[in-house]
């Protein structure tokens, strides 16, 4: 009698704040996606203010909350756009934070997964290749393979995060399914 796998909690950080985002809808597009164990838990960057460290000692309270939904989540997701062929600043910005103050760093040790779109032909590669760096630097063990360069087209993927195109519907599959893969290695 096989049982079925545990349920963990997935946090997803979009690293647009745009409301049209192509990002969000590729996050839309994997949450439809993903295997029952896993429990999407959207973690939103948008309302942290800009890294001060002269706020470290008294953390805002936003800041408090963000730190305080990565420890509750099992793994991570950051779906990032790309802003000049790098990590875009809300993004960037939202770990720096998770990283604070020294000794407190929440992506220690969190098992976590990089993806992205664009609409460039390069699907966000230089951003996500940046990210792994940054996450190294944190130790926070990052999914090497498989990656998820996605060229955005606007009948790519739905509003409502519905795929039509069978081959990019597999390859979004695949990707979640290894997620889930990775988020229990490091949780068992
Ligand atoms: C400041 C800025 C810089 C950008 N630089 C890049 C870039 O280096 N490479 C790229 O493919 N797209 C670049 N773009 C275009 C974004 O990929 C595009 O706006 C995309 O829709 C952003 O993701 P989103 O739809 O999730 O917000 C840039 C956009 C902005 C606003």
């Amino acid at each position: 009698m096989s049982t079925a796998p545990p349920v963990r909690r997935l946090g997803v950080i979009v690293g647009s704040l745009r409301q049209a985002s192509f990002n969000r809808r590729l996050a839309l597009a994997l949450q439809r996606l993903a295997p029952p164990s896993l429990q999407w838990q959207p973690i939103a960057v948008g309302d942290l203010p800009l890294i001060n460290q002269d706020h470290e000692s008294a953390l805002p309270a936003p800041v408090q909350a963000f730190k305080q939904a990565l420890a509750a989540c099992d793994g991570l997701l950051l779906v990032t756009p790309e802003y000049n062929r790098s990590i875009p600043a809300p993004l960037k910005n939202a770990i720096d934070w998770a990283s604070r103050p020294k000794g407190q760093n929440s992506l220690g040790g969190k098992p976590c997964a990089i993806c992205g779109t664009s609409p460039g032909q390069l699907g966000s590669a230089a951003a996500q290749q940046h990210l792994r760096n940054v996450l190294s630097v944190l130790n926070a063990p990052t999914m090497s393979q498989p990656e998820l360069f996605l060229h955005f087209t606007p009948e790519l993927i739905a509003e409502d995060g519905s795929v039509a195109n069978d081959a990019t519907r597999q390859v979004l599959e695949r990707y979640i399914a290894a997620v889930a893969a990775w988020v229990e290695r490091w949780a068992a």
